[in-house]
């Protein structure tokens, strides 16, 4: 693939800009500038360097961000910044289908809430992820206003109804870990559901952390604010069904992917959080 061609899809601007950029001698590749637009290179795998930064290669995007709270996940936050701004601008600018999409969050945490958020640019992988027939397990830590007894936690592993529907939502799983802290597994994802939950049964979230989405759980070391890319695989299938995987599986028609932690370092640069629009 054309190197212009390769920066347009990992979202550094139209052909034309990402001609310029390599023309004006910013984009290098094993320590050299390649000021070719035309440059023909295989893109899977490729470590590149944009304007100082360095990027690899990523057909498609998938990233783990530890949210920091006072922050919304929109794209137009009404009080507080918006998530998006925590990333570099290319993740914002991918195209899709020629137009600018970005990644996205899967799914919503509140503006308080900290935590494991995954984001993307798939499509596919997002409404496979939102559809109620994928009950992925979603680990919260709370902490309550008032101590937590053994009746509450039976209460929320029992079910709860809340006030939008008749139908009640239980906790997969539900431990204390002291007496203002309990470990809630989910697998909806309704809106507000731990605050609702924890107020049924007569208590109060004070403080609300996603630790784990399926086996992904969020490093100790990404800081708030922080973000780390996620590699893809896809499996073949029954053939590893029933295989231990330390990620976040999805079911397709024909196949199975997991998103795994790639550990391959931190976003570039410090997060820095703008003023919201
Ligand atoms: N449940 C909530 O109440 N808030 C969140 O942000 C996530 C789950």
């Amino acid at each position: 693939m054309h190197l212009q061609d390769i920066l347009y899809t990992q979202g550094f601007g139209t052909r034309r800009v990402c001609a310029g950029l390599v023309q004006q001698g910013h984009v290098s590749i094993g320590g050299e500038v390649v000021d070719d637009p035309f440059a023909d290179l295989e893109p899977e795998g490729l470590h590149y360097i944009v304007q100082g930064t360095p990027w690899e290669y990523h057909e498609k995007a998938y990233l783990m961000l530890h949210k920091p709270a006072g922050t919304e996940c929109s794209q137009k936050p009404s009080t507080y910044p918006s998530i998006y701004t925590l990333l570099p601008s290319p993740l914002r600018l991918r195209p899709n289908k020629g137009a600018v999409q970005g990644v996205q969050a899967i799914g919503r945490l509140d503006q308080d809430t900290t935590g494991l958020l995954l984001l993307t640019d798939d499509g596919q992988f997002i409404h496979k992820m939102g559809s109620p027939k994928h009950h992925v397990p979603k680990v919260y830590e709370v902490t309550a206003k008032h101590p937590v007894d053994e009746a509450q936690i039976a209460k929320l592993l029992a079910g709860v109804v809340l006030d939008d529907d008749p139908k009640p939502v239980r906790a997969a799983a539900c431990e204390s870990d002291g007496p203002l802290h309990l470990r809630l597994t989910l697998t909806e994802g309704k809106y507000h559901q731990v605050k609702r939950m924890l107020a049924a049964v007569g208590n109060r979230v004070e403080g609300l952390h996603r630790s784990r989405i399926g086996e992904l759980a969020l490093p100790a070391e990404l800081a708030p604010g922080q973000w780390r890319w996620l590699t893809a695989e896809r499996g073949g299938g029954p053939a590893c069904a029933g295989q231990t995987r330390q990620g976040v599986e999805i079911e397709g028609k024909n196949a199975r992917k997991t998103l795994r932690n790639g550990g391959k370092g931190h976003g570039p640069g410090q997060p820095v959080l703008r003023a919201g629009r």
